[in-house]
């Protein structure tokens, strides 16, 4: 333990004196434990009966508890002094701090009180015979992982583990190599951006889209071209005549409108890309997930002028807590982003990536993702089901059978309507989430992102039901 003796007066109550400022600043928190008296007399190179004395000290002034036979905690923790000045800004450091600064507020999902359902996006699917998988995956991999630093591109199982699921279930042809293991689609949009973009640098992104993403860019100091969306996917015809650097699209599930990008539009954007030398980052953030119809290959597997980084994430396929995710990289971008995610963080943890490719090679993954598909298609039937039986006065689904959301459209309400639609729901136990702030054209068109991994399919029927009612009575005007 770290502390600093004044020098002034009896050993003890240096000790003490230290302790008690230890304390009074927040370095020790409430039920913190303190180190034994033998281990902070080492620590401080006195003797043990020094400790001993300041420990008792402390503990007549109440200012820490001793528990039978476990040691000493600290009893109160008054507010830290500094703390009124530690939330207290300074001026930005940086560019990047001020271009921060000026996004809406970060959050990956809203506090919400308890309540009965909530329609929440981005929720796991949560499955019990994986986190036993997982569990013993990860016990092997402690006892076997190499605790040295590992290869910053990832290990070489994942890596081989990921080529391979990328070939078979995206029709994608890479090798090992080719993979980058990352943080997360999320560190992975952010090393694309440090290694396509310069400040100022146009990037078209879809309208609307991953706000997230968005954020990131906009933080990087790029320039953002929004990009229409139909239901064919990205307006490649609306990409700027000049070109740009970087095209982030999502082209599997377009998020968050649900569109599949359509053969035409695929070939036309990689058109786009030959010609202008541009880089596309695909997002395949769920693409997995396809309920009805053949799955889409990637626009990674169309590409045979090396312009796609195809960005791949763990979040949706297993749990968003792994933090994992990969990029195919390009061969003409591969050491640039292999660089790049050296200088970030030297690499992702070594032993989840080997529980991973153990999960991946053992079958278990395999198995999870059939439970998951089957189950997922179940809720979001359960939810679709809903909608039309409780919701269709008000609600327009556009079910493009994929991923873990669907968006109900309110083609009769206003921006303001479904503010009031959701503090209503909110006030009845339903978490809803208004689509509004995943666009950037303004007015946004009214609707809900619904998520409905989270929830069961009875949890979904019944939540539906309370939507109905909601929708009915948050209007005071009636519907045109
Ligand atoms: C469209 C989209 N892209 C990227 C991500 C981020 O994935 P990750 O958790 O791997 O950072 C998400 C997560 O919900 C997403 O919806």
């Amino acid at each position: 333990m770290f502390l600093v003796l004044d020098g002034r007066g009896d050993l003890y109550a240096q000790v003490a004196r230290a302790l008690r400022q230890a304390i009074e600043e927040g370095r020790l928190a409430t039920g913190a434990r303190l180190p034994s008296s033998r281990q902070l007399a080492t620590d401080l190179g006195l003797s043990r009966n020094t400790v001993v004395t300041a420990y008792e000290l402390l503990r007549a002034e109440h200012a820490i508890d001793s528990r039978q036979g476990s040691g000493n905690y600290v009893a109160v923790a008054p507010a830290p002094r500094g703390a009124a000045q530690t939330t207290q800004r300074t001026a930005a450091a940086s560019r990047y701090s001020a271009r921060m600064r000026r996004l809406p507020p970060l959050r990956l999902r809203p506090t919400l009180p308890q309540l009965r359902f909530d329609l929440q996006y981005g929720e796991p699917l949560v499955d019990p015979p994986l986190a036993t998988a997982w569990r013993g995956a990860l016990g092997r991999a402690v006892a076997r992982c190499d605790l040295r630093y590992g290869p910053p591109a990832g290990q070489r199982e994942l890596r081989a583990a990921i080529s391979e699921h990328v070939a078979r279930r995206r029709g994608i042809g890479c090798s090992a190599d080719d993979v980058l293991v990352v943080g997360g689609a999320q560190q992975g949009l952010g090393l694309a951006a440090r290694v396509l973009l310069d400040e100022g640098d146009a990037v078209a992104i879809e309208d609307p889209s991953y706000q997230l993403a968005e954020m990131a860019l906009l933080a990087h100091g790029a320039r953002l071209h929004a990009t229409p969306v139909d239901g064919e996917g990205l307006c490649v015809s609306q990409l700027p005549a000049a070109g740009v650097p970087m095209i982030l699209v999502t082209p599997s599930h377009q998020f968050p409108s649900g569109a599949v990008m359509s053969m035409a539009r695929r070939r036309a954007l990689l058109d786009y890309a030959r010609h202008h030398d541009a880089w596309i980052v695909e997002d395949d953030y769920d693409g997995e997930f396809r309920f009805a119809g053949a799955p889409t290959p990637a626009l990674r597997s169309l590409d045979d002028a090396g312009r796609v980084l195809y960005v791949g994430s763990f979040s949706k396929l297993l749990f968003p807590a792994l933090r994992l995710g990969f990029i195919i990289c390009p061969p003409g971008l591969h050491d640039d982003l292999i660089g790049a995610k050296l200088l970030a963080d030297v690499g992702s943890p070594a032993i989840e990536q080997l529980a991973l490719a153990d999960l991946m090679r053992s079958g278990a993954f395999e198995r999870h993702l059939r439970h998951a598909t089957a189950e997922l298609r179940r809720r979001r039937a359960a939810l679709v089901d809903g909608l039309a039986r409780h919701c269709a006065r008000h609600v327009l689904v556009h079910d493009s059978g994929a991923g873990m959301h669907l968006v109900g459209w309110l083609p009769h309400w206003s921006a303001g309507d479904v503010e009031q639609l959701v503090q209503h729901a909110l006030n009845r136990g339903l978490g809803l989430h208004s689509i509004g702030p995943h666009f950037r054209r303004s007015p946004a068109p009214a609707g809900l992102l619904l998520g409905y991994a989270g929830l069961s399919a009875k949890q979904l029927g019944a939540a539906a039901q309370l939507l109905g009612q909601c929708l009915e009575h948050a209007r005071t005007d009636p519907l045109p």
